[in-house]
């Protein structure tokens, strides 16, 4: 049975999460390339719910801001004042008016909680007829949750709080997660009826399985097996905790979809990276946003990659890339950085030590060490010669390079935009473009070369240097005729 859309998912994200002893609401901290808040609004996504409604309060502005950026479509509702969840909730009622069917509420710090978990709930919800389900688990250690108390037939009767409960209800290991799906009508009614009457003077969203029961409706409750899964994050230590746990999930669909991971223990990858079957990940690499590594692409050892698309066939060595793309076959690093707006065509090369900006780098055309590719176009089967800047600032100004295709650019060349080389022209080693070279010309931009003889011998006399040049001019005195062919 597929369950229904519900009226409406309500997330509590009002809380202060004291110890987290951040300036960053608690919901906001990431993992795995989204905050918190983010995972639990992509579960809840899944559920397809007619509203969802995200209830702040602590640090409000940033929590708003974040929806704004990250999900338009859910709604802020405030709750100045931190009355607990169930104050939360009423004010969410209150707010938006009454909700009609089922109301899904969960709590903003759940990042591992699966969509298929939510569906379950409400399927539970739907298939029992509940006025309240609450999704629970069967936790080593409960301290600090609410427990969940069933009677002698095994439904459930209440929820009692860690710090209301007395021996015996301590002694229960099943506990409320902190999800819950609804009777929207019943719900809006019972939180009316819930008192402060507690350890911690608050409203309690968990009192309204008790009130539902007392007015002669069902409680029931979705227990998860898992119980890794339901666990929130309250702290960083916890939060370092679930992230390696989704990232060991996210890899695990990963390879089972045919992606070669050789080592999951320092590999990171992002909830929204694409990874076609055959990409093969090294280690110590870490794959950030909407990074997509295509069929037979080798991306590692020691690779971040943000938001870069990585061709088919391509390999990418020790490299930092950020919004790049990576043509397929091509090649980078050991030892590059791509930053935004690079693009490299089919069998392009990026070497050693070569860093990239702006920069459009068509088929075949290699750039192979020790250079700054700055806003530049360049074409097909050229090469760009070792320890080359494209000067692409005169200190005001950016500006553009266009070098055209099966051009030869010499070792050591400053390239002065804005400048164009045409198809098939060389440059000298060493110069300094500041001039268009013409199709096919040989651009020469350097001081011709002078020796002065014997000025070693006679400015640094009895130096190692000075002795060294004696006995070459020595020994080419025994061997008359013995030069080198050609020079001066
Ligand atoms: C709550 C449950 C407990 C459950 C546990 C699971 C209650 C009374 N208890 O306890 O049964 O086992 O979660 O983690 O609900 N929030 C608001 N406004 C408030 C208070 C809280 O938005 O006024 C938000 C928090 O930001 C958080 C969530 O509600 O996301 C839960 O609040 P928290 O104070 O952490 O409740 P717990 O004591 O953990
Ligand atoms: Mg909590």
């Amino acid at each position: 049975m597929s369950a229904s859309r519900p009226a409406a998912v309500i997330v509590l994200a009002a809380g202060e999460g004291t110890r987290m002893k951040s300036r960053t609401s608690k919901v906001l901290h990431e993992l795995c390339g989204r905050s918190m808040l983010g995972h639990v609004l992509a579960a809840a996504a899944g559920l397809e719910p007619e509203r969802t409604l995200v209830v702040v309060g602590h640090r409000r502005e940033q929590v708003v801001e974040h929806l704004a950026q990250h999900a338009p479509d859910a709604e802020t509702v405030v709750q100045e004042r931190q009355g607990g969840t169930g104050h939360a909730v009423r004010m969410v009622l209150e707010q938006v008016g009454a909700l009609r069917g089922t109301v899904v509420v969960t709590n903003g710090d759940h990042p591992l909680l699966r969509g298929e978990t939510l569906a379950d709930l409400v399927r539970t919800h739907e298939a029992e007829g509940n006025a309240a389900t609450v999704l629970t688990t069967e936790m080593p250690d409960a301290t600090g949750y609410g427990r969940m108390v069933r009677g002698a037939d095994g439904s459930v009767q209440a929820i009692v709080e860690h710090k209301d409960a007395d021996e015996a209800q301590r002694a229960i290991r099943e506990i409320n997660v902190g999800m819950y799906a609804f009777d929207g009508a019943l719900l809006a009614d019972a939180l009316k009826r819930v008192t402060t009457d507690n350890a911690n003077g608050e409203e309690y969203l968990t009192d309204v399985v008790a009130i539902v029961r007392g007015d002669g409706h069902r409680a029931g409750a979705h227990l998860v097996a898992d119980w890794v899964e339901t666990q929130g994050v309250n702290d960083k230590v916890q939060l370092a905790q679930a992230r390696r746990q989704l990232n060991d999930r996210i890899l695990e669909a990963h390879m089972r979809a045919g992606v070669t991971v050789v080592d999951p223990s320092s590999t990171w990858v992002d909830a929204q990276v694409t990874l076609e079957a055959d990409a093969e990940i090294l280690p110590g690499t870490q794959l950030h946003g909407a990074t997509r590594v295509e069929a037979g692409a080798r991306v590692g050892p020691n690779c971040t990659l943000t938001d870069t698309r990585v061709g088919a066939g391509a390999v990418v060595i020790n490299a930092v890339c950020v919004q790049a793309e990576i043509g397929p076959d091509a090649s980078v690093g050991p030892f590059a950085y791509l930053r935004p707006g690079t693009r490299l065509g089919r069998k392009a090369k990026v070497g050693t030590y070569v860093e990239t900006k702006a920069a459009e780098i068509g088929e075949g055309t290699k750039v192979p060490h020790l250079t700054y590719v700055g806003d530049a176009e360049i074409g097909e089967y050229s090469n760009i010669g070792a320890s080359s800047v494209f000067v692409n600032y005169d200190g005001v100004e950016k500006h553009q390079s266009v070098i055209g295709s099966h051009v030869k650019v010499g070792s050591d060349n400053m390239i002065v935009a804005p400048v164009e080389i045409g198809d098939g022209a060389y440059t000298a080693a060493g110069s300094v473009i500041v001039q268009d070279v013409p199709p096919g010309a040989m651009g020469v931009a350097r001081a011709r070369q002078r020796n002065i003889e014997g000025w070693v011998e006679r400015k640094r006399p009895g130096s190692p240097a000075a002795e060294a040049a004696r006995r070459a001019r020595a020994a080419g005195e025994d061997t008359p005729g013995d030069g080198a062919p050609g020079g001066a």
